[in-house]
C-alpha cells in the first residue's frame, strides 16, 4: 500500500522536526518526503541533511506566493503538511487545497495564548504574567485564522511558582517531543 506522504515545514531549531523524522524513519505506512525551510541558515537545515531527508529551501516571497507551495506539494504527492516551528503565515490557497491536512503545534493550551504575536518566549511570558497554574501544548489543524483550527490533542504540565520563561519553555518542549509524532501517527492513520 502507498505510504501516507508528509512534508515538514520548519524555520528554526527543528527539534520537533528531528523528533518526527526519527519517529517515522522506518515506519511502514508513513513517509517524510521532504523538509521545507524558509531560512537557509536555520539549524533544521543541517539536521535534515544529516538525517538524510530531502531539503527544500525557499524564500518568503515563495511562501507568500499563491501557487508555489500548492504546486510543490502537489508535484510530490503530499498528503499531509506538518508545521514544526514554521514562522510564516500559510497562504489560504494551500489551506484550501489541504483542508484538515495541515497540522501545527502551538506551545500553549489554546484558545489561551494563541493568535498573532503569540510565539516562542512571548507565549510563556504571557502565561507567567497571567499567573496560570498550568500550561501545555496544542496540536491542531491549520485554518485561515491563526491558531484557531480544530484541536486534535492537548497535553498539559503544571507550572511551579518560581518557574522562569526558560523553565516553562523546557517543560513545553519535552511535552512536544513526547507527544507530537505519536499524535500525528494516530490522527493520520485513524488509530
Ligand atoms: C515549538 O515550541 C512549537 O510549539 C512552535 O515552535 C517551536 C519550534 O521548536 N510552533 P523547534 O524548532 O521544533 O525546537
Amino acid at each position: 500500500m502507498k505510504p501516507i506522504k508528509i512534508a515538514l515545514f520548519a524555520s528554526g531549531t527543528g527539534s520537533n522536526a528531528e523528533t518526527i523524522i526519527r519517529y517515522f524513519e522506518h515506519h511502514s505506512a508513513v513517509e517524510i518526503v521532504f523538509v521545507l525551510s524558509n531560512k537557509s541558515h536555520a539549524p533544521i537545515v543541517e539536521k535534515a541533511k544529516s538525517l538524510g531527508v530531502s531539503l527544500i529551501i525557499c524564500n518568503n516571497q515563495q511562501v507568500e506566493d499563491e501557487s508555489y507551495l500548492v504546486n510543490l506539494c502537489k508535484s510530490q504527492d503530499i498528503d499531509y503538511i506538518i508545521l514544526a516551528g514554521f514562522l510564516r503565515k500559510i497562504p489560504d490557497t494551500l489551506i484550501a487545497f489541504y483542508p484538515e491536512k495541515i497540522i501545527n503545534i502551538h506551545p500553549s493550551l489554546l484558545p489561551k495564548f494563541g493568535g498573532a504575536g503569540m510565539y516562542g518566549k512571548f507565549v510563556h511570558e504571557a502565561v507567567i504574567a497571567a499567573h496560570e497554574k498550568e500550561t501545555g501544548i496544542s496540536i491542531h489543524y491549520v485554518s485561515e485564522e491563526f491558531d484557531s483550527g480544530r484541536i486534535i490533542a492537548q497535553f498539559s504540565v503544571p507550572i511551579q511558582i518560581d518557574d522562569t520563561v526558560e523553565a516553562i519553555q523546557e517543560k513545553v518542549h519535552q511535552l512536544e517531543h513526547q507527544h507530537f509524532a505519536p499524535t500525528i501517527e494516530r490522527e493520520i492513520l485513524d488509530m
